[in-house]
């Protein structure tokens, strides 16, 4: 078979991050190396998002960059994939000269056939079909060679919620949980590879196989945490309405699932989670979590939040100000509101001008800077399990620092006595004991207590 090469950016969530990894195992099959530049690759792939306006923009200033290697090398192939790609079809083949292929999100299985086919005809090609049998290449391929000891495994794809600003249910399609023995075997095959962590991705984990009758999300995660050989689990996305006790029960039983949740929150004001449809009140968001504390104390609770969604007030924005200083996230994504293609928001009327969404933005961030600052600060003096992770990109010179997550998932950065980066073989997958010295507003510092 001829070395042929790919290049593939990826764009979005950690979903994404999964499905590049499905791509490029599939086309290795067919004889594509991934290389890590575009400017000689015979394939290159974009795996887009279409969740905000800011990510799609990213794909067409990607594309501008990329075009003029398209222009010296004619016979590369420039493919298209993920959010973006289901959700503009054939319009992407007419907006972009040299785009040659643009696959939906169910059309992962059928990557190396199209590219086969985009090399042996030239034809430009569009595959967004949403009902394929073939599904997504549910059943997944583990390559090992990558050395990474933490590995995202999709457990579920597509929603059905249909919150009025979210693109996902129209791009990613109805809600559908893989078969808990195929996941679990995944998982076997990662941890024979050296994995030593899985984060389990869906876009609502929560109401995992409900709609097939398969096994709950709980019991999914008791028969992971009896994998031999796996140090950690995590999870994400949450729904909050889904949040059942048996859920936050695995919190306090399950010794690998990690004390973190992310649960996106949204916004404070119930009048807003209403006309997002969320289904959920500030009232009862604030209930769960205290539930998850009372189970767990030491669960670390990260969010979401959209600022400027459609008819938001000043007084509903102060609601959410006050929620994130009630909860106290210890960590928090914040994001302009933007109008997405279908989402029922876009027709709401009382837009917030952009220069106010970019002031609440700015005030969100404020407001959590100074919790997660103290939150970090308050874990100076502890110990800390770290699973080392590799070395640390900021190593001082001549004074290696290793980092990895700690279970609540801050960033730490330590080190260890006698050691330098040749050591990396003997120390990446271990958990390690670090005693934190100085918390950060984006990690901790510390030293292995050995
Ligand atoms: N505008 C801004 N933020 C959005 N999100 C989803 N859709 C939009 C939108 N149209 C945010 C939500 C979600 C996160 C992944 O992205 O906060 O939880
Ligand atoms: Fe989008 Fe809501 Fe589904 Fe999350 S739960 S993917 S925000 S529609």
């Amino acid at each position: 078979m001829i070395d042929k090469k790919l290049y593939i950016q990826t764009i979005g969530c950690q979903m994404n991050v999964y499905d590049s990894r499905q791509i490029e195992s599939l086309l290795g099959q067919s004889g594509y190396r991934r290389i890590d530049t575009p400017d000689r690759a015979d394939l290159i792939i974009v795996n887009t998002c279409a969740i905000r306006d800011k990510a799609e923009q990213k794909l067409y200033s990607l594309l501008g960059r990329l075009a003029p290697i398209k222009h010296r090398r004619p016979d590369t192939i420039l493919a298209v994939g993920g959010c973006v790609a289901q959700q503009e079809g054939t319009a992407l083949l007419s907006r972009v000269p040299g785009l040659d292929m643009v696959f939906g999100t169910h059309a992962l299985a059928r990557v190396p056939a199209l590219v086969a086919r985009v090399a042996s005809t030239r034809a430009r090609i569009v595959d967004v079909g949403m009902l394929s049998p073939e599904g997504e290449g549910s059943s997944a391929l583990v390559d090992a060679g990558h050395e990474e000891i933490s590995r995202f495994v999709t457990i579920m794809r597509g929603c059905d919620n249909f919150c009025t600003y979210c693109v996902v249910p129209y791009v990613r399609g109805r809600e559908t949980s893989r078969p808990p023995d195929e996941i679990i075997t995944e998982i076997r095959d990662l941890v024979a590879a050296g994995v030593r962590e899985v984060t389990l991705l869906g876009q609502n984990v929560n109401s995992y196989g409900n709609k097939e009758g398969l096994i709950s999300f709980a019991e999914l995660l008791a028969q992971v945490d009896a994998i031999a050989g796996l140090a950690r689990i995590r999870f994400t996305t949450s729904h909050p309405k889904d949040l059942s006790d048996a859920l936050i029960d695995a919190f306090a039983g399950l010794k690998k699932l990690c004390p973190h949740i992310h649960l996106p929150v949204q916004s404070g004001a119930n009048t807003v989670l209403r006309r997002m449809h969320r289904r959920y009140t500030r009232e009862i968001y604030i209930d769960r979590v205290a539930r998850l504390r009372e189970k767990c104390p030491d669960i670390a609770v990260t969010s979401d939040i959209i600022a400027g969604f459609p008819g938001e007030t000043e007084a509903d924005f102060q609601m959410t100000l006050d929620l994130i200083e009630t909860i106290r996230f210890d960590g928090l994504f914040a994001f302009k509101y933007s109008d997405r293609p279908n989402a029922r928001a876009r027709d709401y009327p009382d837009k917030v001008p952009e220069a106010e969404k970019s002031r609440r933005l700015q005030a969100l961030f404020a407001v959590q800077e100074g919790i997660t600052l103290s939150k970090n600060r308050a874990l100076e003096g502890t110990r800390q399990i770290v699973l080392v992770e590799g070395v640390s990109r900021h190593s001082p010179a001549g004074a290696v620092q290793w980092t990895g997550r700690a279970p609540g998932n801050q960033i730490v950065n330590f080190s260890i006595p006698g050691t330098t980066a040749a050591d990396r073989q003997q120390w990446v997958g271990r958990e390690v004991a670090v005693g934190i010295e100085k918390g950060l507003l984006h990690s901790l510092l510390g030293n292995a207590l050995l």
